[in-house]
């Protein structure tokens, strides 16, 4: 059996079918109001292979000249982020044993070819919230290591309804998607894999 970090849970087909077709329409509402745009590093300005986008009052981005942040605002188009479906609130609600709502909710799009190295979500200011992942469509391969990067890995696959926890002690564990295997969803009609993550980024009040 495979054994998980500690703080991490791994919730196998949570969601149902009919949620997460729901869910995929939530999500395309989403993407026609904030369109996906194309991150890049730090730095380097190298762009990733996923494409993003966000819903909730915060939303995660990145590019060369200011790096990692949270900010109110679409990088592209300049305006605010949608809300975040209720369907997503309630999971939170459901599995988050967190007494605040989250604020932002990261929509990261994999096509077959699209991963995500090994990295921490430490963007945030309050990390006594989880992060609360979904995954929807082609299963993936994620891997997660310990809160170092020195930690060993341990590698599942993700399908979709999966939901996964980081909380606790695993809250800032190092975790990353080594690839994409295309085809084994129906979900989403042109294929590929779409993450969902939850976080609380501020202290409430
Ligand atoms: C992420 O860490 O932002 C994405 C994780 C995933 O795609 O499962
Ligand atoms: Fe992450």
């Amino acid at each position: 059996m495979l054994v998980l970090p500690k703080g991490v849970r791994h919730m196998p087909g949570y969601l149902s079918r009919a949620v997460q077709e729901a869910l995929v329409e939530d999500v395309r509402q989403v993407v026609q109001e904030a369109p996906l745009f194309v991150p890049t590093m730090p730095r380097t300005g190298k762009e990733m292979t996923v494409r993003m986008t966000n819903c909730g009052s915060l939303g995660w981005v990145t590019d060369k000249e200011h790096g990692y942040r949270y900010q109110p605002m679409h990088p592209v188009t300049g305006t605010p982020w949608p809300p975040i479906p209720d369907v997503l609130l309630q999971l939170w609600r459901d599995v988050s044993a967190y007494p605040h709502p989250p604020e932002a909710c990261l929509v990261n799009f994999y096509s077959p070819d699209a991963k995500m190295g090994l990295h921490q979500d430490r963007d945030e200011i309050d990390f006594s919230a989880p992060v609360v992942s979904v995954s929807l469509g082609d299963d993936c391969l994620f891997r997660v290591g310990q809160s170092t990067r020195e930690g060993g890995t341990k590698s599942l696959r993700l399908k979709s309804g999966d939901v996964v926890v980081l909380g606790d002690e695993g809250r800032l564990c190092f975790h990353g998607v080594d690839r994409i295997y295309p085809s084994t969803s129906a979900l989403l009609k042109n294929g590929g894999r779409i993450n969902l993550t939850l976080r609380r980024v501020t202290y409430p009040g």
